[in-house]
C-alpha cells in the first residue's frame, strides 16, 4: 500500500470545488484520506515542494499562484495511490486532460490546474515529510 501527497490548488478551494474533488478520491475503492488540512502555504515551503523546476519560466508565477490563497492538503493511502490520483487529476495542461479527469473537467489554464499529488514514491516521501512532518 502507498501514500501520496495531493494539494487541492488556492483555485480549487476558490471556485468551491474541494468537496467534488475530494469526493472522487473518496469514492476510489479501498483508499483513504488519513490527513486533511486548510492552510495557507509561505514561500519557503513552496520553494522546497517546487524545487526541480526552480529557473523554468513558469516557476515564479507558479509560486504566486500557489501563495495566492489557501490550498487544502491531504494525505491519502491506498493501493496504487501514487498513480491512481495521478490519473484522476489527468494531464498537467487541462486542454489536453481528458473529460471525466479533475482537470479535464474543471479546469483551461495550466497555472489553475487545480491539483497536484506527488508523482513517484521518491516524491511522495520528501512531500509527505515536508507537509506532514508528524505523519
Ligand atoms: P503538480 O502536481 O502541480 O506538480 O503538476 P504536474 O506534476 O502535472 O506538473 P509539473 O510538476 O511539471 O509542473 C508543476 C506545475 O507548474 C503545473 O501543475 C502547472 O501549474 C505549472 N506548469 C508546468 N508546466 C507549465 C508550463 O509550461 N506553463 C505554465 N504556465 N505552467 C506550467
Ligand atoms: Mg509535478
Amino acid at each position: 500500500t502507498q501514500r501520496t501527497l495531493v494539494l487541492l490548488k488556492p483555485d480549487a478551494v476558490r471556485r468551491a470545488l474541494v468537496g467534488e474533488i475530494i469526493g472522487r478520491i473518496e469514492r476510489k475503492a479501498g483508499w483513504s484520506i488519513t490527513a486533511l488540512e486548510l492552510r495557507t502555504l509561505d514561500e519557503g515551503t513552496l520553494e522546497q515542494h517546487y524545487g526541480e523546476h526552480k529557473g523554468r519560466p513558469f516557476y515564479e508565477p507558479l509560486i504566486e499562484f500557489m501563495a495566492s490563497g489557501p490550498v487544502v492538503a491531504l494525505v491519502v493511502e491506498g493501493e496504487r495511490v501514487i498513480e491512481g490520483v495521478r490519473a484522476l487529476a489527468g494531464p498537467t495542461d487541462p486542454i489536453a486532460a481528458a473529460p471525466g479527469s479533475i482537470r479535464g473537467d474543471f479546469g483551461t489554464i495550466v497555472r489553475e490546474n487545480l491539483i497536484h499529488a506527488s508523482d513517484s514514491e521518491e516524491s511522495a516521501i520528501r512531500e509527505l515529510k515536508l507537509f506532514f512532518p508528524e505523519h
